[in-house]
């Protein structure tokens, strides 16, 4: 069944955990929508995941419509969010209007936006949400302000720092969104958040009391190497099963052990007269 807005907002009512994993390409869509996975985020990451930037600031919103769409083509039951990219939105709510309406009408399929900021951002949020976009705020610590905070550090921590998410997420709650990311925050602020809030709020690097959680899925398939961030679970060693295949295919090819008969079309090949000829 395709989720909704209506049917992710059960879930929170019914007390059942939502999953969300980022993604961006067709084919680990499909695995992901076919594994059951409830919403999948084409999130901006892919500047460092799929393009190899050190953070998400370069991705372009013409880029995040080509992946998006890709994604969206996969995604029978999952809902599907695209990230609004840097300076994208910042400007104005007109700006941001626009460019959430883009996604939209040319990424066909996605089901909602996701815009970082609180307080500072809750005019553009209100915008698109009038215009009937359902939108995912993101807060804590959000990437595309790495420079401000000095590295990907957790945010919120001690009482003033706290105060300050808890009136971002109370700000994009009032403004319209639907769901709130919260991202590397400590665990009983996440908490009183999502006990305050009505709206559907997803963990990442949070702890356990969110409504959901999201993970980058090349971290949770151990893909990126050796680095991996405290809030990370390597569920599979994917990365290493690949590395894998990838050196026994080369030693094969180089030792010509591939391709075998079974793998050659031998079924209407020219004659030996043929060959005779043109040899
Ligand atoms: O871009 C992204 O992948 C995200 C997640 C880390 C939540 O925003």
């Amino acid at each position: 069944m395709k989720q909704t807005v209506k049917t992710l907002e059960k879930m929170k009512a019914e007390g059942r955990k939502i999953s969300q994993l980022t993604c961006y390409d067709y084919t680990t869509a499909s695995i992901m929508d076919r594994a059951g996975v409830d919403m999948i985020l084409v999130g901006d990451s892919l500047a460092m995941t799929m393009q190899g930037y050190n953070d998400t600031l370069p991705i372009t919103l013409d880029e995040m419509i080509i992946y998006g769409r890709s994604v969206a083509r996969a995604c029978k039951n999952a809902f599907v969010v695209v990230d609004l990219p840097f300076m994208s939105y910042q400007i104005s709510k007109e700006q941001a209007l626009e460019s959430a309406g883009r996604i939209m009408k040319e990424a066909t399929g996605v089901n909602a936006v996701k815009i970082e900021g609180g307080v500072n951002i809750a005019p553009q949020i209100k915008a698109i949400t009038d215009a009937g976009i359902p939108v995912v705020a993101h807060i804590g610590m959000t990437p595309q302000s790495v420079n401000a905070f000095g590295g990907f550090k957790v945010q919120g921590k001690g009482d003033a720092n706290a105060e300050r998410v808890l009136k971002d997420a109370l700000a994009v709650q009032e403004a319209g969104a639907f769901a709130v990311t919260l991202e590397c925050i400590p665990p009983r602020l996440a908490e009183l958040i999502t006990k305050k809030l009505h709206i559907i709020t997803i963990g990442i690097g949070a702890g356990s009391k969110c409504d959901g959680q999201v993970l980058v899925y090349q971290d949770m398939l151990a893909m990126g190497g050796d680095f991996c961030p405290k809030f990370v679970k390597r569920f599979a060693n994917i990365g290493q099963d690949m590395e894998n295949a990838f050196s026994e295919y080369k030693k094969a090819v180089s030792e010509g052990t591939f391709p075998e008969e079974k793998h050659t079309y031998t079924d209407g090949d020219c004659s030996d007269e043929f060959i005779k000829t043109h040899s």
